[in-house]
């Protein structure tokens, strides 16, 4: 069932055929589920739409058939969902699945540089988008960016063939005959009920590619498998979430990550789920719209972020207090460490001290939850800010650099120890940066020992409890997202006044940490206001809004080991205040004052919140 022989690419559940439509959608039409809502999606401006499972199953077999009959899409496929949080991605995400095409859904904040960039890397040949969504009141024109990347891609030798555009703002958008075609048009096309037959798909085929960010510039294409992912996260959906037939989940992430790909559309479908889906910004108009929509929709579990719950909490308890949220009896969060004073407020604030906090650890290349209480199964005493122990079949363990187990309560390296069937199956069209970056820091090939290394620091403590404590390679978490430091630098060198640029993640009150900047200019360059925000456009175009550094500092030096390599290490010290520690490896020490200089000012920032 589990093929080790060519590890560390591991097979799951070889030989066997299924397709993830069948236990999301099929499998429910026939019995009291079908008439049960699927998703109650709510936009920005507070217009709504509901779905029941037999509604979702007959747009998506409709959508599956124009696919296949109108754009000549075929198993094994890519395309590429460039959509915000509208009931077109889910539907879409199925259809594909559905006709055995591989989707890589592409976070709708991400600029049009970074869109090219990953249609051109999974060769994608039909993207899906939409006219405009709505955000803070304002509409975010989102076929024009798409139209950009195309060019884009274009230029790069990769031509998307069709670009399927759904109405959503109702707004103008530029029209290119033969190449963009209407969602309603497409979906028009096919009879009300066309069935679609799933196709079935070997369990070691790819499901979808999520790209997501590493210590390189260029995103790894993530890829996760047809049987090994839709088994892990069923199961850990049900550990997770206790699943009861009245319950109404939320899990208020983007379906751009890999939380709502496994919390929002598969996890859930395949348990029967009813979910609240949200478009929008989470504190507008109002910083109570969460709590409005808890209320509304008698939410009973809620997952969501630590950033979003320090946001929330900032705003002031009366907020929370405005609205009854007595229908809440689990609660959730994911993407970073929670702060234990958070956890209490979520505990005894949100929770009325009666629902358990689920906080689960976990990554893109995991497919669910690893790390985290387990509520469905039997529920351990909690520890506010611990993910508490690994889930069933998961081997972790903490590590020091070499090798050897770290002591209870000593810091170390978390590292998965055997295969489980959610893992990644490799990087998409990159074999070799799948085995260096996650099977080569503790790995011993030649003893047959492969050890998974996720890049995160942890603790066990003495009643082995495990602390998830950040990054411990250049990966920054922003508010939740991951952002590779290299790929802000890269994007930084760019610009023709940049002669060298370092990026570190500072700490931050409510995003966990912020992208920080350090240039050093171009002979002929000035610092000024102007070349700051100027830099910082340029990181918004390239990458996107998410990425814009906090601030843009400009010195004459950057602190370098003698072979050249920027020691981000001494900068992050010195922007959390702490010692900068051993410096024997500095190539000139001036470079430390230099820096200092400049993070002062941004330090009394912070400081401020
Ligand atoms: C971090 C998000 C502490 C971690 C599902 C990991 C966490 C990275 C937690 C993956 C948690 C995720 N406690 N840290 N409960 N959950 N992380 O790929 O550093 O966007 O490596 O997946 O988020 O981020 P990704």
């Amino acid at each position: 069932m589990l093929d080790r022989s060519n590890a560390p690419f591991y097979r799951w559940f070889v030989g066997a055929e299924t397709n993830i439509n069948i236990n999301a959608l099929d499998r429910w039409i026939n019995t009291d589920v079908a008439n049960k809502v699927a998703y109650y999606w709510e936009g920005e401006p507070g217009d709504t739409r509901t779905l029941s499972y037999r509604e979702l199953y007959w747009e998506v077999n409709r959508l599956a058939w124009a696919f296949r009959e109108l754009t000549g899409l075929k198993p094994g496929d890519t395309a590429t969902l460039y959509l915000p949080m509208i009931p077109e991605l889910p539907i879409s995400m199925l259809a594909l699945t559905r006709l055995g095409v591989i989707h890589s859904v592409v976070f709708s904040g991400f600029s049009p540089q970074a869109l090219a960039d990953r249609i051109v890397d999974a060769k994608a040949k039909v993207l899906i988008t939409v006219d405009g969504f709505y955000r803070r009141g304002r509409v975010i024109r989102l076929k024009e960016e798409a139209d950009k990347a195309i060019r884009l891609a274009r230029d790069r030798g990769v031509t998307v063939e069709k670009v399927i555009v759904v109405r959503r703002a109702g707004v103008d958008v530029p029209w290119h005959e033969g190449l963009d075609v209407w969602y309603h048009d497409l979906i028009g096309e096919a009879p009300v009920k066309a069935y679609v037959r799933p196709v079935p798909r070997k369990a070691t085929d790819v499901l979808f590619i999520l790209y997501t960010s590493g210590t390189t510039g260029k995103p790894k294409g993530v890829m996760h498998s047809v049987g090994g992912y839709m088994t892990y996260v069923y199961n850990v959906f049900k550990w997770n979430w206790d699943p009861r037939p009245g319950d109404v989940f939320w899990c208020a992430a983007d379906i751009g990550w890999i939380t709502g790909h496994t919390y929002i559309v598969y996890g859930p479908l395949m348990h029967g789920m009813t979910q609240v889906m949200y478009e929008g910004a989470p504190d507008y108009p109002k910083p109570d719209r969460i709590w409005a929509l808890v209320e509304k929709y008698d939410v009973t579990t809620f997952y969501t972020s630590p950033t979003l719950l320090r946001l929330l909490r900032k705003y002031g308890d009366e907020w929370v207090e405005k609205h009854d949220l007595s229908s809440l009896r689990l609660l959730g969060t994911v993407g970073e460490p929670i702060n234990p004073e958070v956890w209490k407020w979520y505990y005894k604030k949100i929770g009325g001290g009666k629902a358990p906090i689920v906080d689960t650890w976990w990554q893109t290349e995991t497919g669910a939850a690893m790390i985290s209480p387990a509520p469905g199964i039997s529920l351990v005493p909690l520890k506010p800010g611990s993910a508490t122990y690994p889930l069933p079949g998961i081997v972790a363990d903490v590590l020091r650099y070499d090798g050897s187990p770290a002591s209870p309560g000593e810091k170390g390296l978390l590292v998965i120890r055997e295969p489980w069937p959610g893992m990644l199956m490799g990087i998409w069209r990159d074999p070799d940066r799948y085995v260096k970056t996650y099977w080569s820091m503790f790995s011993r090939p030649d003893k047959g020992v492969w050890i998974y290394y996720p890049a995160d620091f942890a603790v066990r403590d003495a009643d082995g409890y495990f602390w998830l404590l950040g990054r411990a390679d250049e990966v920054m978490n922003v508010a939740g997202h991951r952002l590779g430091t290299i790929e802000l630098e890269d994007a930084l060198l760019t610009h023709p006044a940049v002669s060298e640029a370092a990026v570190v993640g500072a700490p931050h009150p409510v995003k966990g940490q912020v992208p920080l900047a350090l240039v050093v200019l171009r002979e002929g360059y000035e610092p000024s206001p102007e070349l700051e925000e100027e830099l910082k456009e340029t990181v918004r175009s390239m990458i996107g809004p998410i990425a814009v550094p906090a601030r843009v500092l400009f010195v004459r030096k950057l602190p370098k080991t003698r072979s050249g390599k920027i020691m981000r290490r001494i900068i992050l010290a010195l922007v959390e205040g702490r010692p900068v520690g051993d410096l024997s490896t500095l190539e000139d020490p001036a470079a430390v004052e230099e820096v200092k200089r400049a993070v002062e000012e941004f330090r009394s920032l912070m400081r401020e919140g």
